[in-house]
């Protein structure tokens, strides 16, 4: 379905629904109202969903009761810290909380895409997965525990971005996110008097050499054809002007898109912090912290994306991706167990300068919410036609 065939009254209901979860956005494990919006659609619907209460997501499921292949359609749910900046008539009305990310519109969509579902039911099996926490704790671990993933085939994702404006959609195979990793390095010196250093392994001047050193692992270790990004972005060390520091904390991440450089980077902060403690006669501790794995779009889902959006958008709004995201997503751990793909869909409003994600000023062309729904519903269609050789139901 071409997205200007979408139904006003579908049309209307996401804006409505979008609006709404804008107004009142919840953090990461805390989405109570928004599942109970999504259920209560749901069951307008007549479309049966499970909850497993606070913390979990909400899975709808469609289609005939022993379909030979089941399809799952994602969106998240959370919203972010932070005061938002828009002065949105539906701006939120939650203090310190704001959905920043458009995952607002994400769940628009796929309840927009239920509405057309519903319309004509379809011969396959749909999975609609609403996870918790996709901006922290990966949520999407929570909902594959509770079942979300048990006989579907292949899962599809989708996110707004600025990059692109609405009527365009980005599908590609392959790497689409880096893996994100975070890393603490604790640094203990000896504590002094400002006025004596001989007496003091200062902390604070290990810290200076460590944050200038650790800018050579990207520039002179890695192959620079791979892209990696190592960011420090805390820094804590000292209580007085005239003291030494005994110790100090730094804190940041790591992004790769593969596993090898990855490794390479962790061997290399660790040798590094290492060196330098020796070096300065202080102990320095490296602790590494595993984030979200890197999301690997499957080729034949990919191509099955590629037909979905070129019949919603046409050929002229297929974008292509130039190169991966070195931001990190949580879709990665459906795609870690079953084939799939996460698109992109443009959402730039019209006039507007490009906002990021995350911004406090963050906001959507609601035009968008159409496509995504289409998108969505396309997806189902086109897996109807032609059944993805995935698992096989449970
Ligand atoms: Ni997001």
């Amino acid at each position: 379905m071409h997205h200007s065939a979408v139904p006003e009254g579908v049309i209307a209901r996401m804006r409505e629904i979008r609006r709404d979860l804008h107004r009142h956005p919840e953090l990461a494990f805390q989405e109570e109202r928004t599942a109970a919006r999504i259920m209560a659609e749901l069951e307008a619907l007549g479309i049966a969903c499970d909850y497993g209460g606070v913390g979990s997501g909400v899975i709808g499921r469609l289609g005939p009761s022993q379909p030979v292949t089941t399809i799952a359609l994602r969106a998240d749910m959370d919203a972010l810290p932070g005061e938002e900046s828009t002065q949105l008539p539906f701006a939120s009305q939650e203090p310190g909380r704001m959905h920043a990310c458009g995952h607002d519109a994400h769940v628009a969509m796929v309840l927009g895409a239920a509405h057309l579902l519903a319309a004509a039911p379809p011969v396959v099996g749909v999975r609609l997965v609403f996870q918790p926490a996709e901006e922290k704790g990966g949520g999407a671990r929570t909902v594959i525990a509770a079942g979300a993933l048990e006989g579907v085939s292949a899962i599809f994702g989708a996110h707004v971005t600025h990059h692109y404006r609405v009527g365009q959609i980005m599908v590609a195979a392959g790497v689409i996110t880096a893996q994100s990793d975070r890393f603490r390095i604790d640094v203990r010196g000896r504590g002094g008097h400002g006025a004596r250093p001989h007496e003091a392994t200062d902390a604070v001047v290990i810290t200076g050499f460590l944050i200038t050193a650790l800018q050579t692992l990207v520039s002179r270790e890695i192959d620079p054809v791979h892209p990696s990004v190592v960011t420090i972005g805390q820094v804590q060390a000292g209580s007085a002007p005239n003291v030494i520091a005994e110790t100090a904390v730094l804190e940041g991440s790591i992004r790769t898109t593969l596993p090898a450089v990855r490794d390479q980077l962790h061997a290399g902060l660790r040798r590094m912090a290492r060196a330098l403690g020796d070096l300065h006669g202080a102990e320095v501790e490296v602790t590494l912290q595993s984030g979200y794995p890197p999301v690997v779009n499957t080729a034949a889902e990919a191509r099955l994306a590629e037909r979905a959006a070129r019949q919603v958008v046409g050929d002229a709004g297929l974008m292509a991706l130039d190169h991966p995201s070195m931001g990190s997503e949580d879709f990665a751990y459906y795609l870690e167990r079953i084939p799939g793909c996460y698109v992109r869909f443009g959402a730039r409003p019209e006039g507007s300068p490009y906002v990021p994600l995350h911004s406090p000023a963050f906001d959507i062309d609601e035009g968008v919410l159409p496509v995504g729904a289409a998108f969505f519903e396309a997806v189902v269609r086109e897996a109807e036609r032609s059944p993805l050789q995935g698992a096989p139901p449970a």
